[in-house]
């Protein structure tokens, strides 16, 4: 197994530093308030990255161990580095390979296991969702940030406006018009094909989560406490502008284009969908709290 990601230099692409990870965290912290508590026995990170949120994270919050992980060896590499700058953390944290199929964990002996856009990678999701569940000890906690579905489609729904308007004017600016196009192919393919195990095992994202499914799939393994929060500001969907367009590589002029015509048509197609979805990504927050009367129900 292996990720795509190794094939870029990620950091340089996304833009991940000691600052952005802080950011990450306290924008996580956000959403959570006091549901991501400051402490925590073992913490398990799932798909950790460079450590563009395990920095953050391992330096605002005490843990007694942190098995820090990704699939990617490289990834962890840097990863390492960056987290163990801080050299006070070097006792308290472990890292390793893992992709979430193998079975090296223990039941029962995890306090939280989180991940930072990760589980949209992880081809049987819901498996390991279950898998959380047997691995998490009373009380555990599983908090993952994920993209939002309903977000992503009205998202290319305009940009395919802004496409045809740009074209329909004659725009001549045939590489940055391309780019924009191969862009809202990439992600109206994942928005077509959505939860096609078989067409998406491929793809190095492979899920865009709609909140339903993932309520469902959460309650269906046991958690008792299931909470979709959305992370992002649905006054401010201009915003997600923002984080994407940069990545296309796009003229100046042209973006300045596709941001003044995305003011224009965003509301016809965020308008449709309820301000819980109008957010570039949800926060799933999941506790297991084993009490008598689940234990009984599930058992039943
Ligand atoms: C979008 S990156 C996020 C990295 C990091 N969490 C962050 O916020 O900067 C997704 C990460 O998931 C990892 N990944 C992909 N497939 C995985 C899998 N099956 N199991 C664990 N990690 C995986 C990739 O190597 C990559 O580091």
């Amino acid at each position: 197994m292996f990720t795509q990601l190794d094939n870029i230099d990620y950091d340089k692409h996304y833009s991940i530093s000691d600052e952005s990870s802080q950011q990450a965290f306290a924008s996580l912290k956000g959403v959570l308030g006091n549901r991501l508590k400051n402490n925590y026995g073992v913490l398990l990170e799932i798909g950790a990255g460079t450590g563009g949120f395990t920095k953050g994270l391992l330096t605002n919050i005490k843990v007694n161990r942190a098995i820090v992980t990704d699939i990617s060896p490289k990834m962890l590499s840097i990863c390492r580095k960056r987290v163990l700058g801080e050299s006070h953390l070097a006792d308290d944290v472990i890292f390793a390979t893992y992709s979430t199929g193998e079975n090296i964990l223990p039941s029962n002996s995890i306090d939280c296991i989180i991940g930072s856009f990760v589980l949209h990678h992880i081809l049987d999701y819901k498996s390991f969702i279950r898998k959380s569940y047997d691995l998490l000890k009373k009380d555990g906690a599983f908090i993952f940030s994920e993209p939002c579905y309903k977000f992503h489609d009205a998202l290319v729904l305009t940009m395919s406006e802004i496409l045809e308007t740009l074209i329909g004017e004659g725009d001549n600016s045939e590489v940055d018009l391309t780019r924009l196009s191969n862009w809202i192919h990439e992600l109206h393919f994942n928005l077509k094909y959505v939860g096609d195990q078989d067409v998406l095992s491929g793809r190095e994202d492979k899920h865009l989560f709609i909140r339903s499914e993932v309520e469902n799939s959460a309650f269906d393994v046991g958690f008792e406490l299931v909470e979709i929060l959305p992370y992002g500001d649905p006054d401010a969907i201009n915003q997600c502008l923002l984080s994407y367009l940069p990545q296309l590589d796009l003229s100046h002029i042209f973006l300045q284009k596709v941001s003044n015509l995305f003011d224009l048509y965003h509301i016809k197609y965020f308008g449709l969908i309820e301000r819980e979805d109008a957010v570039p990504a949800y926060v799933f927050f999941f506790k297991k709290k084993m009490n008598l009367f689940s234990r009984l129900f599930k058992n039943v």
